[in-house]
């Protein structure tokens, strides 16, 4: 029976689609999409469909606060909207964030709809702002009556592509490396929260900073105080890329993450 109404739902919104796609201007390119919509490939979100999604300017206290900025506006679409009307597969619970600057976000629908994320498409920094290269749409925006915590996570700009996944399956090359301590499953989670973004390991993540793990012996006495002091020598408030992660990191934390990668290294 449920199965029956949401045929009739999914079948009822492609009808809408197509309405809109018939009726928008540059309805002569390309369609082909809403034959196998929404999703043409494992999950992966068609463009097109970000575009027909309702958009509000709005400001973010979130963004301007972690990028050090003020006053920026985002023309934004609710991610709310996306999971509720194109979110058709139950084992999916979590969008994946392909950017073009070898970024590699992730965020849960819990998530999403904790803190009723945004997409922005369009966005617009105060001119005083100079601007770092990847910063571009589409971003992830915190809107301003939502208390997300302060993690990288939420920062995820330049994304080129959306994708349905599963958390436990993305997660699953890192998740089978056992930790031992409490300190490195902490450490663990702060890693997924503000570091893996860049700095892949095991195969998941992005590649735009250091590979951390060739970069440092962790076994080795000195190693640790190396890596914390090249993070806060590169990763501080004056990094001219904005690539401000010390705000996300306190010295506990900072220290659990050395334990972690100890541990990621010791187990590989
Ligand atoms: C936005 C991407 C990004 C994120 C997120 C990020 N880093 Fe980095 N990180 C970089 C880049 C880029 C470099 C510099 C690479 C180079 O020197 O070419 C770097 C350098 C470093 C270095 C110094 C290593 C070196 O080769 O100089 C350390 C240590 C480091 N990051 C740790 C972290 C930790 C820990 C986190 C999470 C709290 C983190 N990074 C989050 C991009 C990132």
């Amino acid at each position: 029976m449920a199965d029956l109404i949401r045929k009739k739902l999914s079948f009822f919104i492609l009808l809408i689609f197509m309405g809109l796609g018939t009726g928008c201007s540059h309805g002569s390119g390309d369609d082909s999409y809403l034959k196998d919509f929404p999703f043409s490939m494992e999950g992966r979100v068609h463009p097109q469909v970000l575009e027909h999604l309702r958009s509000e300017w709005i400001d973010s206290a979130y963004f301007d606060r972690g990028m050090h900025t003020k006053g920026s506006q985002f023309r934004a679409v609710a991610l709310t909207e996306l999971v509720r009307r194109f979110h058709p597969e139950e084992r999916w619970d979590a969008v994946l964030l392909n950017c073009h600057d070898d970024y590699q976000g992730i965020i849960s629908i819990d998530d999403i709809i904790s803190y009723d994320l945004r997409l922005a498409l369009e966005m617009k920094l105060s001119p005083n702002v100079k601007r770092p290269a990847w910063l571009n749409p589409r971003v992830v925006i915190v809107p301003d009556n939502k208390e997300a915590p302060h993690q990288e996570r939420f920062m995820t700009a330049n994304i080129r592509e959306l994708r349905f996944v599963r958390l436990s399956e993305y997660y699953a090359p890192l998740d089978a490396v056992a930790l031992k301590s409490m300190h490195a499953h902490r450490g663990g989670q702060a890693f997924k929260d503000n570091c893996l973004f860049c700095h892949s390991l095991k195969g998941i993540g992005g590649n735009k900073g250091t590979d951390l793990l060739n970069a440092y012996d962790f076994a080795k006495g000195m190693d640790g105080p190396k890596f914390k002091k090249d993070f806060t020598a590169f990763h501080d408030e004056a990094n001219t890329d904005k690539q401000d992660m010390e705000q996300f990191v306190d010295a506990d934390t900072l220290r659990r993450l050395v334990v972690f990668l100890r541990e990621v290294q010791g187990g590989s």
